[in-house]
């Protein structure tokens, strides 16, 4: 059986991989923070599919979290065919508001755990001549919005020159750029969701299928829903200035909000 390993598959986005993987026949390796969790979603797993799911409790804001993770990607008596570098939560708001230790530990997850697992698996996966790796991005990283934009941006750029480097090794080489999905992100945050319509939401499955699809088709970047295709496709033409302005409307943060959250993450 195959085995991938998915960062932050305990909830939203990542679970739907676990869970859409297992039912494919997947064996997992499973990365996040909270062990009781992982073990709960791991016996879910097990269950309903019968594929081996192995628990790896890290926490990949933590330089020795994230060398376990890599670690464990490099071992090759029991090679990972496919990485999910899933795990990420929102950024910590105004910089102007922000704690700097939890810009750091946003960097760290959202920067330093993809460019680290991603450099690992690659060269274990073109080693082997073959493999995958999904990053999951956001429409965020054509926005220029924070801290958090500034990262998905990192991440949508990166993996597109990593899927060019990849070309020719068996390894295929995907990033998935959602817009608002129905997770735990935004409750997480403290966010403010009510303004945002209806229309605009996608389901953690309906990223998953598609992330999947764009990996069985070889396309590199994929935006899940035609409501973001078109939104993205107009915000590569708008004026800079307009784009924050109309961002900033939807998913409101007051600088209460933000003041909030900065105290909780001290
Ligand atoms: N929801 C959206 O609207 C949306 C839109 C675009 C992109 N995204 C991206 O989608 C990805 C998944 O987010 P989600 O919406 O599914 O959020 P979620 O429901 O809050 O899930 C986040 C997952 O990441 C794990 N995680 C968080 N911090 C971690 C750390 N330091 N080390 C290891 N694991 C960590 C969490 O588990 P533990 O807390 O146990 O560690 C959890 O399993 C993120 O990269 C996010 O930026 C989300």
């Amino acid at each position: 059986m195959p085995t991938a390993l998915i960062t932050g598959p305990t909830s939203g986005i990542g679970n739907a991989f676990a869970r859409r993987l297992a039912s494919d026949g997947w064996d997992l390796v499973l990365v996040a923070r909270d062990s009781a969790r992982l073990d709960r979603v791991a016996a879910d797993l097990r269950a309903a599919s019968g594929v081996e799911v192995e628990t790896f409790p890290a926490d990949l804001a933590a330089e020795s979290g994230r060398n376990a993770v890599a670690e464990r990607l490099a071992d090759d008596e029991r090679p990972v065919d496919l990485l999910v570098n899933n795990a990420g939560m929102a950024g910590p708001g105004s910089l102007l508001l922000s704690d700097f230790g939890a810009e750091d530990a946003a960097l760290s997850v959202l920067v330093r755990a993809v460019l680290q697992l991603s450099h690992t698996a690659v060269r274990a996966m073109a080693a082997r001549g073959h493999g995958g790796i999904i990053n999951v991005s956001s429409v965020a990283g054509y926005v220029p919005r924070g801290t958090y934009s500034a990262s998905k941006a990192y991440v949508t750029n990166f993996t597109e020159s990593l899927a060019e480097e990849a070309r020719g090794t068996g390894v295929r080489v995907v990033v998935t750029c959602p817009g608002f999905t129905r997770t735990e992100f935004h409750a997480r945050a403290g966010f403010e969701t009510d303004s945002i319509p209806d229309f605009l939401w996608l389901s953690a499955d309906r990223v998953v299928d598609d992330a999947l699809d764009a990996l069985r088709r070889g396309r590199v970047v994929t935006v899940p829903g035609l409501q973001w295709k078109v939104i993205v496709a107009a915000a590569k033409h708008l004026p800079v200035r307009s784009i924050t302005r109309a961002t900033r409307k939807l998913g409101r943060q007051t600088r209460d909000q933000i003041s909030t959250r900065t105290e909780r993450t001290r």
